[in-house]
């Protein structure tokens, strides 16, 4: 392994060398494969696999292989401190993944991205004393690797704690204003950093009190976004994740975690911007805007509340022509996914043809409802995105909205007043009936009324929906 192959820019490197940097090359290729695969949900698993693979074969060759300047391999007794930190950190994840329930999976998501900013945070810290001894360059990806990582870890506990229902929004006004002198006063301090010439160990309050900044600045950037507007925060938070790694993996130069982490960055923002289009706003105005925090409602007549019965309601399902499901947030909780495919299977052998219309933020978060249907093998081909069944929901005999709220309420076209105003909705107020499974009268994630509820053409089925299309199912096949 020490064997000496050549010298490149008046470095010598060793057969060890060579393998280390062909087995990143590898673990990028199956990064970007695992990344092609997860755009799918049936082959999203294998795409895991093979990116936790690529990860798996950069740790272990880092771990054998790596040298530091002076061509000194990692020690053995910082080997074990690594494995057994490794080990520890896999088996709370591994048992963390493994308990959480479906619909805690949002809440989860953003712990990880916290821990992920947070490492890079302290790698940043750890290092900087080295950096301060290099180049700009050094400093500068340190500088910013602290930034954008205390961000991500302070701003995805927040996101976490709101997703939770344990942190409330908090829209004032002057919050814009504060966030914005918050943002210059972190940038300010990181230029100073950069630029000034003074030896590391007297700059050390100024680092402390960038981090100190940055990891304000997280907290009450995430603060006043609420509402709609959370699912494109947790993408934005995502990619800051990614690419305060890719900093780390400029300080310690090392391409695996380049590469990974401007993967995660890359893909976090296309993602950021596709919802942003989804939602119909700009991602300055979802930073600053804090659209779906505040807001009132306007003030409206609620008309009365329609229930349906069961009998009715299978009666006109099955005489209808085309029927389309509108999965939410409540399809989840009650992981309803299942019995519903049986449903639409049933509806479907009677000469029924049935859709799902899939909002781009129904859930909690990005491809909730892909992942839930696919899960129960509901046909590809049978989901169908926003914007190409709205065209076709004047024709559908009925809309069945499945624990969805937000995503349906036509409060975003009609009530400028409201928080939701401007967001784009499934039309199911246009299907010729409309049939709402719920609880009770509960309000959505953005927490406002759904005049949806009171319109003349809907009627509520309220229970559990997992029991209500259960019943709904035998009542169907006693029919
Ligand atoms: P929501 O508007 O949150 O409404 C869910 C509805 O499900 C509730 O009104 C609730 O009413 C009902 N429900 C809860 N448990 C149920 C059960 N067991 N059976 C039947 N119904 C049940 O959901 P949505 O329409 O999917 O909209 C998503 C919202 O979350 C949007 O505002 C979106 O911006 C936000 N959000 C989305 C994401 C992502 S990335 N998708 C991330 C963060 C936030 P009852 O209590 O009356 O049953």
């Amino acid at each position: 392994m020490d064997k000496v192959l050549g010298t490149l820019n008046g470095m010598s490197y060793t057969v060890g060398d060579t393998l280390l940097e062909l087995s990143y090359l590898i673990a990028a290729l199956l990064f970007v494969v695992g990344l092609k695969l997860l755009s799918h949900p049936e082959t999203a698993r294998r795409g895991n696999l093979w990116a936790a693979g690529g990860m798996g074969l950069a740790m272990i060759t880092t771990l054998l292989l790596h040298k530091n300047n002076s061509g000194q391999g990692i020690p053995l007794s910082n080997v074990w401190i690594v494995l057994a930190a490794i080990g520890v950190g896999a088996a709370i994840g591994w048992m963390v993944a493994r308990k959480v329930k479906m619909t805690a999976m949002p809440q989860l998501v953003s712990l990880y991205n916290a821990t992920g900013g947070g490492a890079s945070m302290l790698v940043a810290l750890l290092e900087y004393p080295a950096a301060v001894a290099g180049d700009i360059q050094s400093i500068l990806v340190t500088v910013l690797g602290l930034i954008i990582g205390a961000v991500a870890f302070s701003g995805s506990l927040v996101a976490f704690g709101k997703l939770d229902g344990r942190v409330g929004d908090i829209t004032k006004p002057f919050m814009t204003y504060l966030n914005l002198v918050l943002l210059i006063a972190t940038l300010g301090m990181g230029v100073f950093i950069i630029v000034s010439p003074t030896p590391p160990a007297e700059m050390l309050w100024a680092i402390y009190t960038l981090t100190a900044l940055a990891l304000v600045y997280g907290v009450m950037f995430v603060m006043p976004i609420g509402g709609a507007d959370m699912p494109v925060v947790i993408s934005l938070l995502n990619s800051f994740t990614g690419i305060a790694a890719a900093m780390a993996g400029f300080i310690y130069n090392n391409d695996a975690m380049i590469l990974g982490g401007i993967l995660v960055g890359a893909a976090g923002m296309i993602l950021t911007l596709l919802m942003c289009k989804a939602m119909n706003r700009s991602l300055i105005n979802v930073i600053i805007g804090a659209f779906g925090g505040g807001g009132v409602a306007m003030d409206r007549e609620h008309g009365n509340i329609k229930e349906i019965t069961l009998s009715d309601a299978a009666v006109l399902l099955s005489y209808s022509q085309k029927v389309v499901v509108i999965p939410g947030y409540g399809l989840a909780v009650a992981q309803a996914q299942h019995i519903a495919h049986e449903l639409d299977n049933l509806l479907e052998s009677k000469g029924v043809e049935v859709k799902y219309a899939i909002h781009p933020v129904a859930g909690r978060m990005p491809g909730h409802m892909n992942v839930l249907l696919a899960e129960a093998d509901v046909p590809y081909e049978k989901l169908v995105e926003m914007d190409d069944i709205n065209p076709d929901m004047p024709n559908v005999d009925v809309a069945i909205v499945v624990g969805a709220n937000d995503v349906v309420n036509p409060a975003a076209y009609d009530d400028p007043s409201s928080p939701i105003y401007g967001m784009p909705i499934i039309d199911a107020h246009l299907a010729k009936n409309i049939i709402i499974m719920k609880r009770g009268m509960g309000k959505g994630y953005a927490g406002i009324e759904n005049f949806l509820f009171f319109n003349d053409k809907t009627r509520m089925l309220f229970g559990d929906a997992k029991s209500s299309i259960q019943k709904l199912v035998t009542e169907i096949k006693s029919m």
